[in-house]
């Protein structure tokens, strides 16, 4: 049975605005609560992002580059320019800049795994840069800033929804896709990448069912993947990790869909721990697997998947409560070769992998 699609019922992650006083806020979702509750929460305070982002509230790589460009804004709108108009600083100098840039590192260095983090954050410091060159005062800077983080926003959906539109056109009708982790709406700022793939098909009624890796030790799969496909109304089976290997062989998927964190120039992915296991099932069966991320997510300054850089996380998300002698290995993401990858999906298209750098590039 073709899915009914209703996108409406997804919140939107994450949304830069104004508050009641005419502070910069942030509202996003809180990733951490759900499927057991949808809560937005709204903040001024840039501190309060990163810590979102360390915590997990705000996921995906996607999202979390937008919400790092948005907290350099939440600094220059609430902090960085009251501070320079006490100063009674006409231009943006050297003591602004400086402040502006230890507070975007600060928000890079959140995590380490997807590029986009860094990439959107230094969109915006470079940004602030030429309006300083150029004489602007910091809370015209600032404005900058808010504006610039809100196109980000408009442009992650944009792209989301180009890649949905070439992932789409690869599967066949009554398509039985199996994803890991979620590179959904929640992990982007509106659609998904992965995700946006499962939707542009399920408009054109050609998806029967999505099953979901649970995604050990987190559970983005369970408790997100899971939740956002049943909320727009896309068939939706949720499995054990372990599982995935059974449906392949009982032939009952067509085709791997995940998202990436970043991808290498010669085409390798780092995405979330497991999906390398995927890729190499998926070959075993003759399974094509695809690989839906934004240009921004490619990094051509990683000749290959070993230069990326992997997030070892906190041995207690695998092992809450420890056993005395047990040492947990508890890695974030992990690198598919390029080899094992039908397609690359971007924006641009959909590309053999070592290409889909090559493209990105051009048309950056
Ligand atoms: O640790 P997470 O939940 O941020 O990991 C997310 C993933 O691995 C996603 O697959 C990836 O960021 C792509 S999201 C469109």
């Amino acid at each position: 049975m073709a899915a009914t699609l209703n996108l409406d019922n997804l919140p939107r992650t994450i949304e830069l605005g104004r508050d009641g006083d005419g502070r910069a806020e942030l509202a996003y979702v809180d990733q951490r609560l759900l499927p057991g509750e949808l809560r937005i929460v709204r903040t001024g305070d840039w501190r309060a992002v990163v810590d979102a982002v360390k915590t997990l509230a705000v996921r995906g790589a996607p999202a979390i580059g937008v919400a790092g460009a948005a907290a350099v804004a939440l600094w220059a709108c609430n902090e960085g320019a009251a501070d320079a108009a006490a100063g009674g600083c006409a231009q943006a100098g050297p003591r602004f800049l400086d402040a502006l840039a230890r507070v975007a590192d600060e928000v890079a260095d959140a995590r380490p795994t997807a590029v986009n983090l860094a990439w959107g954050v230094r969109r915006l410091e470079r940004l602030a840069r030429v309006c300083a060159d150029e004489g602007a005062a910091p809370h015209a800077i600032a404005d900058e800033l808010f504006a610039e983080a809100r196109r980000m926003e408009a442009e992650d959906e944009a792209a989301n929804r180009a890649i949905g539109a070439h992932g789409s056109a690869l599967l066949p009708q009554g398509a039985r896709i199996l994803t890991h982790c979620n590179a959904g709406s929640l992990a982007t700022a509106f659609y998904g990448t992965a995700l946006g793939v499962v939707y542009a098909a399920a408009a054109e009624g050609k998806v029967a069912r999505v099953y979901a890796d649970e995604t050990r030790p987190v559970g983005q799969g369970a408790r997100l993947t899971a939740w956002e496909l049943a909320r727009a109304g896309v068939p939706v089976t949720l499995i054990c990790d372990d599982m995935a290997a059974s449906l392949m062989a009982k032939g009952e998927v067509d085709a791997v869909v995940v998202g990436a964190d970043r991808i290498a120039a010669n085409g390798d992915v780092a995405n979330k721990i497991g999906t390398y296991g995927v890729a190499v099932l998926a070959r075993h069966h003759g399974i094509p697997f695809y690989v839906a991320a934004p240009a921004s997510t490619i990094d051509p300054a990683c000749t290959t998947g070993a230069d990326i850089p992997i997030e070892e996380r906190d041995p207690a998300e695998v092992l809450p409560a420890p056993i005395p002698g047990v040492d947990v290995w508890n890695p974030a993401f992990d690198v598919t070769p390029a080899a094992l990858i039908t397609r690359i999906v971007t924006e641009h298209g959909a590309f053999a992998p070592p290409d889909a750098a090559r493209a990105a590039m051009t048309a950056r």
